[in-house]
């Protein structure tokens, strides 16, 4: 029998609190039609004070468990990407995983900035098919909120906060078909948070911990590795895009979606974008977009999707899956 890494569920989970531009446009020098023309941002939703990225996870996957009819005591393994970790350690899927009463299994997090859900995903799929897990819960969750400079136009008024979630399980029924990531550690001062825990110690480097983007390299970068990874997964599968049903793309910039949607001539209709409602939500972009097409009845039992997703690092890749 094939062991087949098959979506069993999804869910998702966005903070109350709404920030739309014009919110933004009261407290910085920007406008409404500056950051939708430039990105096809309307709003993003912002965590509370007291919400953190487990909080969000943690609602993610009890729906995504409920979707999957599965309880936490079949699960056997937890994966959060998250670029925006609770704590330093333990990491937060040892906080989902306690919050959610798992135990036992491996429990561990995922770093690969926006990219973080399709590395998880890509390890999950490693692990069912060699037999290392039944049933996996993966998590992409992100308050990336906490890293945004909010003085500074150019970033802050592009990302959000969010979680999405899967369960997967072995199965002789298709899942995950193929996944092809890569990552170019020499672009890494191009899209950064330029500290972290052991250069901060001491201030040594003087660095603020805050998002830094030079957006028109990285969008440039984007739309031809995002091109590129999508095309890789069409053909590792002898397939054009005829065969393929949905894209959802990582939610960064209308622009770069539609710049990929033509590359590989794939209509818009066939192209899920949440970008409007929730700006960048980083790692939780992809399985939020997924959860929505899901829920609202566009994607459909037996259908291929191509997920893709670029990100800091530089890291990046695509997915060819079937529901
Ligand atoms: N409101 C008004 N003006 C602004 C704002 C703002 N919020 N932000 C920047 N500007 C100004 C700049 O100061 C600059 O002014 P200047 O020319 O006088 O110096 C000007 O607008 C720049 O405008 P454009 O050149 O038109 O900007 P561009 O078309 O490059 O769009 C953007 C900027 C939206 C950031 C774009 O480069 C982009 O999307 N890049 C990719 C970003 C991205 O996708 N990042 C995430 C990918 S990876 C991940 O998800 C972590």
């Amino acid at each position: 029998m094939m062991r087949h890494a098959r979506v069993m569920g999804t869910g998702s989970y966005l903070p109350e609190n709404i920030v739309t531009n014009d919110d933004l446009a009261k407290r910085i020098d920007t406008t409404d039609d500056w950051i939708f023309s430039r990105s096809g941002i309307r709003q993003r939703h912002i965590a509370a004070r007291d919400e953190f990225t487990c909080d969000l996870a943690e609602q993610a996957a009890r729906r995504a468990l409920a979707a999957a009819s599965r309880s936490p005591k079949d699960v056997d393994l937890v994966i959060v990407a998250t670029t925006t970790p609770d704590q330093v350690f333990p990491s937060t899927a040892c906080l989902l995983q306690d919050r959610l009463g798992i135990r036992g299994g491996p429990a561990f997090d995922v770093q690969a900035v926006c990219a973080g859900f399709i590395y998880a995903l890509d390890i999950t799929y490693r692990y069912i098919q060699t037999g290392a897990s039944k049933c996996a819960l993966v998590v992409g969750a992100e308050t990336f909120s906490r890293i945004l400079n909010w003085e500074d136009r150019s970033t802050c008024v592009l990302f959000g906060d969010g979680a999405g979630a899967m369960v997967l399980e072995a199965s002789d029924q298709p899942g995950i078909i193929s996944s092809h990531l890569h990552a170019d550690g020499a672009y890494k001062e191009l899209l950064c948070v330029p500290t972290g825990v052991s250069t901060a110690y001491d201030q040594i480097l003087n660095r603020e911990a805050f998002t830094t983007m030079q957006g028109k390299e990285v969008f440039r970068w984007a739309v031809s590795a995002l091109g590129d990874a999508v095309v890789e997964a069409l053909e590792a599968n002898n397939l054009t895009e005829a065969d393929i049903d949905w894209l959802v793309p990582h939610q960064a910039n209308i622009r770069i979606i539609q710049a990929i949607a033509r590359r590989v001539d794939m209509s818009m209709d066939k192209v899920v974008v949440t970008i409007e409602r929730h700006g960048n939500t980083s790692a939780a972009s992809v399985p939020l977009a997924f959860d929505e097409a899901v829920r609202d009845g566009r994607i459909q039992p037996g259908q291929k999707i191509i997920f893709e997703a670029f990100g800091g690092g530089f890291a990046w890749g695509s997915m060819l899956v079937q529901l």
